[in-house]
Order: C-alpha cells, then structure tokens, then sequence
C-alpha cells in the first residue's frame, strides 16, 4: 500500500477573456499526509477545489508549485503506467457501447494479460457482492445510474492499485440508493484496504466512510480530523458552522470585563487575555440545548421533524435572539406555544468575530 503526501501544492486556472485577466488558485498551498491504507475525505462547498485537489492526486493535473508523493517518490517521476491509480467519478464515464465486463476488463486486455480477467472478475463480483455477475453481461445505456457507478467501482479494482480517489461517486443517486452504495462501498473499502481519498459534500458519506474528514475552503484545508475532532473542536467558525446538523447557533457579543456578553444574554467568562470591546461571536450546537423546567421561557416559531434521529428540530425565540434545538420526537411542541430551554455554559464555543479564529 502506499503513503500519499501533498507537500505546499498549488494549482491556478486562467480564465482571462477577451474582456479581462484573471485567474482562479483552485488549491492553495495545501499540504497533507493520507497513511497507507487510510480512507480521507474531503469535505467543501462546490467550487471550493475538491475536484482539482483530486486530479492533483491522481496525476491528472500537475501542481503549479508544490509536489505530490507516493510513498516519497514524486508523482512526476512516477511512469503512469506505474501510478496504480484507480479513479471513480460523479459520471461514471463508462465506454457506452461495451459491455461492463469489457469495461472491467479493459486495464488487464490493454496490458495483454487477458488470461487474468476472468479470475478478476470473479474476484471483484464477490467483493462487490452479487449484483456484478449480471451486471457484467451489460451495457451502460442498460444499467441504472447505481449500476454504472457500481461497475464504475469495479473497472476502479480492477487495475493493479496503489490508489483509489473517488469524485463524489453516488451524487446522481437517489437517498435510498445513496445509502445501500455506501453500505456496500463500505464493505468493500474494508475488504480491499488501500490509500483512498473521497470528495463528497455530504458530510454523512464523509462520516461513514472516511477514516478522517479535512475540511476545505476556497482552494485551501482549514482543518482536517475525525469527525469527532472536527464537531467538538473547530478551528474556526467555517469549520464550526459547516460541520454538524443542523448548525451551530452563532451570537455576535464582546469581551467585557472577562466575560462575553451578547446582544440579549451573557456573562459568560472567557480567557482573561482578551480586550475589553473585542468582538466575540459565541456558538452553541443545537443537541447542546435542552427543554428544562428551570430554563429561560421562549416562543416556538417551527417544528421540523427529524425521523431517524427521533428528533424534532425547533427554533425557538429566547431572550431576544433565536435559537436552534432538538427535542425529542415523543415530546409534543406546537409552534406558538411556550418552553422552558437551558444549556450548560461549557458547551460555548467563541470565535473571534473578525477573523473567525475559535478563541475559546
Ligand atoms: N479546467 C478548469 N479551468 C478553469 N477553471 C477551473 C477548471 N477546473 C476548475 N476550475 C475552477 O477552480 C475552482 C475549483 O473547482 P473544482 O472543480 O475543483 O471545485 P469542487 O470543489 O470540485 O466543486 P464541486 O463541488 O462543484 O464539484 C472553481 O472556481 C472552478 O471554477
Ligand atoms: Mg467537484
């Protein structure tokens, strides 16, 4: 298995027209470690340079400064042939008129080691569980969107790989499909340990599938962790709002004599370096808030159901801002109507308003 590092890679686009010059950093001076046989995911809002990071890795594109390694040797410097690069995109860019197993096949038949294939296949069929078998027999424009992604999977397998980089592989599914293709991905990502990266923007794919999850931002990681890590411990109010459903409730205040005070709440100490009038935006996650008969009344303004959580997501209007919270589902809460909510003060997490740093 393989080691793959990013070292200080950046890559720029131009897009000049005829009206003006410019360019785009797509991936911006980002350096990161994936161990051999580890699965990251990278997690981003669109545009954000998941793909081009991606291509990166897989060769695709070369950085304009920076390198990328595979276990120390520069990817550059690796034959492509040799890269051992196995790629599964949204589109599951299979030849339209060849049938899967042609597909599947084509890495061993381009290499003259036909006499492989059909060991291969029988291997990946009964990895990538019975579906593959009568699957094989046909041609894209016959297989369902699923279907095609999951021989996309198994063409992936089929090359002698050192990598397997997925560009957000199931986001043409439909939920139910996207579940069951994570299960078994899953399945197979255990079965088949190898040095992976998966781009998706949903972070519940990150989560059951990743190792680790690095969050990006505009061409650049802001951090990266488990989930647990990121959820509990965000570096900044980026990872702090993208990261958990729903988010994050955020209350702009300031420093006062040690202590953050809000618009409408507050006395809440904080480290003591702090100036007073320092701009501070506090935030508390909504599972961190809780109906209570010694809380603050407020105002329901809507209830959401959550189903699978057992849950209901209410917004609720308190002490003059508003607020997210889950309660429990058997408990009746009617928009209009009064309730009692507390939290305990160390679930508050500050933010430095200007920059976003997390400060406490
Ligand atoms: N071939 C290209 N030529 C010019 N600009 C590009 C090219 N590919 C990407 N870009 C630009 O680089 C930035 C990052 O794009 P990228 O496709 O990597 O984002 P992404 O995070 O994958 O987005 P999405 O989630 O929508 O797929 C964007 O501003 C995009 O417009
Ligand atoms: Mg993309």
């Amino acid at each position: 298995m393989t080691t793959i590092s990013l070292e200080h890679v950046t890559k720029t686009f131009d897009r000049s027209n005829a009206l003006e010059s410019k360019t785009v950093v797509a991936v911006d001076d980002v350096s990161l470690k994936i161990a051999s046989g580890d699965v990251l995911a990278i997690l981003g809002p669109s545009g954000c340079g998941k793909s081009t990071l991606l291509r990166l890795v897989a060769g695709i594109f070369k950085p304009d400064a920076g390198r990328v390694l595979y276990d120390d040797v520069n990817l550059q410097d690796i034959p492509i042939r040799d890269r051992g690069v196995g790629m599964v995109f949204q589109e599951g860019a299979l030849v339209p008129h060849w049938e899967a197993r042609r597909s599947v096949g084509f890495f061993l038949e381009l290499r003259k080691r036909e006499q492989e294939i059909p060991e291969k296949l029988r291997q990946i069929s009964k990895i990538t569980g019975i579906g593959l078998d009568t699957l094989l027999a046909r041609r894209p424009g016959q297989l369902s969107g699923g279907e095609q992604q999951r021989v996309g999977i198994a063409r992936a397998l089929s090359r002698d790989m050192r990598v397997l980089l997925f560009d957000e592989p199931f986001a043409n599914l439909d939920a139910k499909y996207r579940a069951e293709a994570r299960v078994e991905l899953k399945r197979l990502l255990n079965a088949f340990p190898v040095t992976s990266i998966y781009v998706t923007h949903d972070q519940i794919e990150a989560i059951a599938l990743s190792h680790r999850i690095a969050v990006m931002k505009e061409g650049k990681i802001e951090q990266v962790g488990t989930f647990q890590q990121l959820h509990d411990n965000p570096i900044n109010l980026f990872v702090a709002t993208f990261i958990g459903t729903p988010p994050m409730n955020l209350f702009r205040g300031h420093i006062e004599n040690g202590a953050w005070h809000g618009e409408n709440f507050g006395g809440y100490p904080v480290r003591k370096d702090l100036a007073d009038g320092t701009k501070v935006t506090a935030g508390i996650r909504p599972e961190a808030i809780h109906l209570s008969d010694e809380g603050t009344y407020g105002v329901v303004e809507q209830v959401m159901p959550f189903f699978a959580e057992r849950h209901h997501l209410i917004t609720v209007h308190l002490a003059g801002e508003q607020w997210s919270l889950m309660a429990p589902l058997d408990r009746m809460v009617e928009v209009g109507s009064t309730i009692r909510c507390a939290f305990d003060p160390a679930g508050l997490l500050f933010f430095d308003t200007k920059t976003g740093q997390r400060i406490g």
